[in-house]
């Protein structure tokens, strides 16, 4: 298992596949145990993650790191973290649909190689590409689903909680919360 995630992350370090090799510090392969029964996906590296090649080190992963510790008493070292995409987009721009796609093998297989109990895909592109659709989170959430024998809990991303929408965090602490509950059985 460990022998298995340090080959896939030397991959990631040495991938060229898309455009965002030139414009990245180091490549944000993902944190945590790899025996984790918890796994969140987000979408992409910020600045912060960037710089340091830790996923949410920025505000977002701040949040979640209050959130995680308040609604389920965890700390980020018993989940694991990763994101869709594992180099930043320059600004911080959104993803593209090919830089998408070449990374994704590399989330499969941390999926495969760590088989959480449950997996939380944080914001629409995780989301939607764990669960092939182009709904958005808004109306995905709420439902849990089937990935390859995890369930799956969608919720908004923490930056959507950060621009202050209304209702987003309460509704995040309550996935969190189904998460906790689906964990301990
Ligand atoms: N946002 C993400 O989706 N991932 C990170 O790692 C940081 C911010």
């Amino acid at each position: 298992m460990y022998k298995k995630i340090n080959l896939i992350s030397k991959e990631v370090s040495e991938c060229t596949k898309c455009s965002l090799v030139k414009h990245r510090k180091q490549p944000v392969f993902g944190t945590g145990s790899v025996n984790a029964d918890l796994m969140f996906v987000g979408e992409a590296p910020g600045a912060e993650e960037d710089r340091l090649g830790v996923p949410f080190v920025g505000r977002s992963g701040k949040l979640l790191d209050n959130l995680l510790l308040e609604e389920m008493n965890m700390d980020r070292s018993e989940c694991y973290i990763a994101n869709v995409v594992k180099c930043r987009p320059p600004g911080n721009r959104d993803p593209k649909l090919e830089e998408i796609e070449s990374c994704r093998p590399f989330l499969e297989t941390q999926l495969e190689i760590i088989k959480p109990r449950v997996i939380i895909t944080l914001g629409n592109f995780s989301t939607r590409l764990l669960l092939n659709t182009k709904i958005g989170i808004t109306k995905l959430r709420g439902e849990v689903y089937e990935y390859l024998g995890c369930t799956l809990i969608p919720t908004f991303h923490p930056a959507a909680a950060l621009r202050g929408r209304v209702g987003v965090i309460e509704n995040m602490r309550t996935d969190l919360r189904k998460a906790k509950e689906i964990i301990n059985g």
